[in-house]
């Protein structure tokens, strides 16, 4: 459902000069599949991710997302993701039920439908206490879980995560996680990224590595801990960038 093919994308800085942020990184997710991307700070995750939802425009390769490609055809792209970005980007004058129909309206939703499914997602993403209040009265927390339920509300086949925890305690980081495993039940495909080793172990079936704009591993845990010979995510991880920083110490 989702197709990454060797997709590079460059910035020109003035002081770094060129940095490459993602360089020719190549791999799929399918139907019915989380697949986690894991990095460490600067290592090409969100970058990866905004070019699949068609908000940067790749230096190099492709990207397909349910058949349509990402720089052909970003409308039919973005007609089927939901897309969490770091920056939350919520209106600061509206409430969080103001917040879903208006994002309900620009992705088609009306009428009945629309009040049931913000119904829904004010239940799902336990909303209701402040759902009333304006946005810029929220907590880091509550506005995460608006901004996640913004993301889910018109119900797309392709979710596309970036670091959808920040910011949650663990309880409220619990509740997102079980809303992913029953997406991943009723057949979406789901893209994150995340800095939270346990989150990762217990939600994906494959996880890729990133680090320094390459993808370093891809597997499932167990592929992970036989090529690492560790167990936990945590090791394993703190392995694969040793290997990283151990290969560029080579070619020096
Ligand atoms: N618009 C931009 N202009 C210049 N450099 C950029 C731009 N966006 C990202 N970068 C650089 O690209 C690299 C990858 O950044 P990216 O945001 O993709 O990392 P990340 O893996 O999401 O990190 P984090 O875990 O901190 O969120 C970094 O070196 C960053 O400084
Ligand atoms: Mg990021």
């Amino acid at each position: 459902m989702i197709r990454v093919d060797n997709l590079a994308k460059s910035f020109h800085d003035k002081k770094r000069g060129i940095v490459h942020a993602l360089d020719h990184v190549s791999f799929d997710v399918k139907p019915r599949e989380i697949f986690g991307l894991l990095g460490p700070n600067g290592a090409g995750k969100t970058t990866c991710l905004r070019l699949l939802a068609t908000i940067l425009k790749p230096t190099d390769g492709t990207a397909e997302v349910g058949g349509a490609d990402i720089v052909k055809s970003p409308e039919a792209v973005r007609r089927q993701i939901g897309f969490l970005s770091g920056d939350m980007g919520i209106p600061a004058r509206l409430t969080p039920r103001e917040v879903l129909a208006f994002f309900g309206k620009l992705n088609g939703l009306e009428g009945e439908k629309l009040r049931r499914r913000i119904d829904e997602m004010v239940e799902t993403f336990e909303i209701s206490d402040f759902a009333n209040t304006k946005t810029d009265k929220l907590s880091t927390g509550m506005k995460q879980k608006l901004a996640i339920a913004r993301t889910v509300l018109h119900d797309p086949p392709v979710l596309i995560l970036d670091e959808p925890s920040s910011g949650l305690d663990v309880p409220t980081a619990r509740l997102i996680e079980n809303f992913m495993l029953k997406a991943r039940e009723s057949g979406k495909c789901i893209l994150f990224s995340t800095h939270v080793m346990e989150e990762a172990e217990y939600l994906c079936d494959r996880i890729g590595v990133v680090h320094q704009g390459k993808l370093k591993a891809l597997g499932t845990m167990d592929e992970l801990r036989e090529r690492t010979g560790k167990h936990r995510l945590r090791e394993i991880f703190l392995d694969l960038l040793e290997i990283g920083e151990l290969a560029q110490g080579a070619r020096k």
